[in-house]
C-alpha cells in the first residue's frame, strides 16, 4: 500500500484502491490506478493514497475502512472486480461499508457506458457514502475506467461539498 500523506492537507483527499489478483502479485502492470490518480488530480483533487490488493473481499474492505476511517479520505475511486466472474467481489466489500448508496452515480455512469458497449451491464459496480466519504467504484480495464469516471467527474465537486456539511442552496 502506497499511502503518500501530504501535510498540512490542503482540499480534498482523495484514494485510488486497484483490486486485480494480478496486478497484485506483479503479474500485470496496472494502467488503471494511475489513469485515474492523472484524472483525480486534473480536477483539482489531491490523491494521498494508492494501493493495488487482491480480488479479496476482506482486503478490499479493511482497505476501504482503513482508508476513510483512518485516513479521513473524502473520495475513494476504486477499479477493478465489478463484473460477474466469481472472483469479483468488489461491489460485495463495498456494499458491507456503505452507510448510504448513491445509485444515481453508478446509474449514470452504466448509462453512458451502454452508448459505448453493451457489456457495461455487466459491471455491478456500486457507489455511496462511508461517514464523509464518497466511495465509487469503476471497472477494471484503463479503457472501461477512464470512461466511467469521465461521466462523474463534472459532480464530483459538489457531491463532496454536499457530503461534507455544505449547508448552502444547490444551484442545479
Ligand atoms: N464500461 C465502459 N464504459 N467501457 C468498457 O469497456 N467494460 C465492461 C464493463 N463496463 C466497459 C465498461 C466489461 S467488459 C465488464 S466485464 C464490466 O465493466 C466489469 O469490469 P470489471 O470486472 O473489470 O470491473
Amino acid at each position: 500500500m502506497n499511502v503518500t500523506e501530504k501535510t498540512p492537507r490542503q482540499g480534498l483527499c482523495c484514494g485510488v484502491l486497484t483490486v486485480s489478483d494480478k496486478g497484485s502479485q506483479g503479474k500485470r502492470r496496472d494502467s488503471s490506478g494511475p489513469a485515474i490518480v492523472e484524472m483525480l488530480e486534473a480536477t483539482g483533487l489531491a490523491v494521498i493514497a494508492t494501493a493495488i490488493v487482491p480480488d479479496r473481499e476482506e482486503t478490499i474492505r479493511e482497505t476501504l475502512v482503513q482508508w476513510v476511517d483512518h485516513l479521513g479520505l473524502d473520495l475513494v475511486v476504486t477499479t477493478g472486480g465489478t463484473g460477474v466472474a466469481v472472483s469479483d467481489v468488489t461491489p460485495e466489500a463495498t456494499r458491507k461499508v456503505l452507510d448510504r448508496e448513491v445509485p444515481g452515480i453508478s446509474e449514470a455512469m452504466r448509462g453512458a457506458s451502454l452508448q459505448k458497449t453493451p457489456h457495461a451491464m455487466l459491471s455491478r459496480g456500486l457507489a455511496g457514502i462511508r461517514k464523509t466519504c464518497l466511495i465509487i467504484n469503476l471497472p477494471g480495464s484503463e479503457r472501461a475506467a477512464r470512461e466511467n469516471l469521465a461521466v462523474v467527474l463534472a459532480a464530483l465537486p459538489h457531491a463532496l461539498a454536499k457530503i461534507r456539511g455544505d449547508e448552502a442552496d444547490c444551484g442545479g
